[in-house]
């Protein structure tokens, strides 16, 4: 076991009708102008944002609006939105939407408290050493990114996917209503909860010290996920279904099924971050298409973990070889990706990549990770392309 920090500050407001106290929330948070920053226009469709600029006006507190926060959100729009958060002079970013708009906020909240540019802390260039505080009204179970500490974001000149990770980014508070998640379209959805196990999975497959009480917590979570997910393909509207999904992807992503492990493995996200910049798929779908090629590449050096999770998440039964289990616990992994139309390589990804591509990606993933990463197994460049080209 690993000694650990837990550091999650974000107060939580849960349930329906939760998006009516944002205007409370902003105020007890300090915020006097704000900007609202959002995606592609889901939200207004849906009606959110009228309700959400109606209680800010209701409020007296004063606003002003960004939309166009991309999937694999983009530094151009970062750029517009931290001179226009100079220009007005605002004080609090407000978040409506899913992963995408949630880090793009985040990432306009380090531009505007930090001198120079703030691709430098996405490049591992130097640290920020602020963050405008942020708040969020969550739409999209996904990227735990509502409480988390990260952000992801892609430079459009080489089309380079990066993230960053500091604790001043950690929403101040996150609005979860579970049914503003109803209008989601099932493709997403699905796409939602195999991050959310991802999450989970990266920090339970290690090599590192591991604690019980976390692994308790973690199998619990993804067998619990796996239920609710088999059930929103049938029935999308089921609201319990939809919060206990809501929930365990802050769960899975706030640090807490990470506590005593030695960090995490984190390549399926890193090789999945290649894909997001390269072919701009929905992250979900590619960490299902990365998975399998990943896991079958490293279990043998992970086998007491591909064996436990085989038997407690996925229900193997334990006999046979540690290796017979663990290949069988992949495989019942891939036939549950299967039953939510999750993608299991890059073809049913709708990716036809090159060869050249592979290479591509490969180097621009171990240049990105200075070298070589991984708990489970340790894996370079020549490791990455070897699992690019069996995913093909
Ligand atoms: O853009 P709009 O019009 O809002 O539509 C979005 C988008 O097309 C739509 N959507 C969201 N909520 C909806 C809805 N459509 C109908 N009804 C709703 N209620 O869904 C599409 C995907 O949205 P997006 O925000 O891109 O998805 P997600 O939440 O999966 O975020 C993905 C991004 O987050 C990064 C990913 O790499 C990717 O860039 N990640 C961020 C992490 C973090 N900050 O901690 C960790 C993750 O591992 C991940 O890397
Ligand atoms: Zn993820």
């Amino acid at each position: 076991m690993f000694n650990f920090n837990y550091f999650t500050p974000t107060k939580v407001v849960f349930g329906k009708d939760t998006e009516k106290t944002v205007g409370q929330l902003i105020k007890e948070f300090g915020g006097k102008k704000v900007l609202i920053h959002y995606g592609g226009g889901s939200v207004i469709r849906s009606g959110l944002m009228d309700k959400v600029t109606k209680v800010l006006d209701a409020e007296g507190i004063s606003y002003v609006m960004l939309g166009g926060a991309v999937p694999n959100p983009r530094l151009g729009l970062v750029y517009e939105g931290i001179e226009l958060c100079k220009k007005e002079g605002v004080d609090f970013l407000l978040a409506v939407g899913g992963g995408s708009a949630i880090d793009s906020a985040k990432a306009i909240g380090y531009g505007v408290t930090n001198e120079g540019d703030v691709w430098d802390f996405y490049d591992y260039k130097r640290k920020a050493t602020a963050c405008l505080p942020l708040g969020v009204i969550l739409t999209l179970s996904a990227t735990g990114s509502e409480m988390s500490d990260s952000s992801v974001i892609t430079k459009e000149e080489g089309l380079v996917k990066r993230g960053y990770s500091s604790d001043f980014s950690r929403p101040k508070f996150a609005i979860m209503n579970p049914e503003l998640t109803m209008t989601l379209p099932d493709y997403q959805t699905a796409c939602g909860c195999t991050d959310i196990m991802m999450h989970t999975m990266e920090r339970y497959f290690t090599n590192g010290g591991n604690m019980e009480i976390t692994d308790q917590l973690a199998e619990g979570l993804l067998r619990t996920v796996m239920n609710n997910a088999k059930i929103l393909v049938k029935d999308p509207k089921n609201y319990d279904a939809r919060a206990e999904v809501m929930w365990a992807g802050s769960l899975a992503h706030n640090g807490l099924t990470g506590c005593g492990n030695d960090g995490g493995d984190w390549m399926a996200h890193k090789l999945e971050h290649e894909l997001g910049g390269l072919y701009d798929v929905a992250h979900g779908a590619g960490l299902a298409a990365v998975w399998g090629s990943w896991a079958r590449y490293v279990y043998k050096e992970c086998l007491p973990r591909f064996k436990k999770f085989a038997i407690n998440v996925m229900g193997v039964e334990a006999t046979g070889t540690d290796e017979e289990i663990a290949i069988k616990g992949i495989e019942a992994m891939e036939d549950f990706y299967r039953e939510i139309k999750m993608p299991t390589n890059l073809r049913e990804l709708g990716v036809e990549a090159t060869d050249a591509d592979l290479v591509e990606m490969a180097h621009k993933c171990a240049v990105g990770v200075g070298g070589a990463m991984g708990s489970a197994k340790l894996l370079n460049e020549e490791d990455m392309l070897a699992i690019f080209k069996a995913c093909k």
